[in-house]
């Protein structure tokens, strides 16, 4: 088959993109730990102020270095706003939604889940380093009796 040569570079370069692609996905899985938090379990968003475990949100020792922490999103705010882990722990964030589809960040980590009403989301990460995190909501979660305020719902992760 007659074909160009660069057209030949431009299919050659095209495959290299692909597999490169493909490499730094698996590099992200493997190296970087980085993969999709998971849906490990639902609630019904009506009912999650009185079903365990959101009906008492916090901050729980599991072991010696690991903690759950189990959070509540609703407009606009998490419930706790603030937690305290010493270095080096291993936290899984527990968290749900009471009304309408949040997020939950934390910049510099790889903490990054969708918080949608009626899904528990999980999502775990090791703070080694002592300093201050902020989780914030990177869903915008709109407007409530004509008022705003998503720039405003996020909390404060603090590592001693
Ligand atoms: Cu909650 Cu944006």
């Amino acid at each position: 088959m007659q074909m160009d040569k660069y057209e030949r570079w431009f299919l050659y370069a095209t495959v290299a993109v692909l597999v490169a692609f493909f490499v730094a996905v698996i590099a992200s899985v493997g190296e970087a730990g980085i993969h999709l938090p998971t849906q490990v379990d639902s609630v019904d968003p009506t009912e999650v102020s009185s079903t365990p475990p959101f009906d008492n949100p916090g901050l729980f020792q599991t072991g010696d270095d690991t903690y759950d922490a189990v959070i509540v999103a609703q407009t606009w705010q998490f419930t706790p706003e603030e937690l305290t882990v010493p270095a080096g722990s291993e936290v899984t964030f527990i968290v749900t939604s009471r009304d309408v589809i949040h997020g939950f960040m934390i910049p510099d980590t790889v903490v990054n889940a969708m918080v949608i009403p009626g899904q528990i989301t999980e999502v775990t990460y090791t703070f080694e380093d002592p300093g201050e995190h902020k989780f914030i909501c990177h869903e915008y979660c709109g407007l409530a009796n004509d008022q705003i305020g998503h720039h405003s719902m996020f909390g404060r992760l603090v590592v001693e």
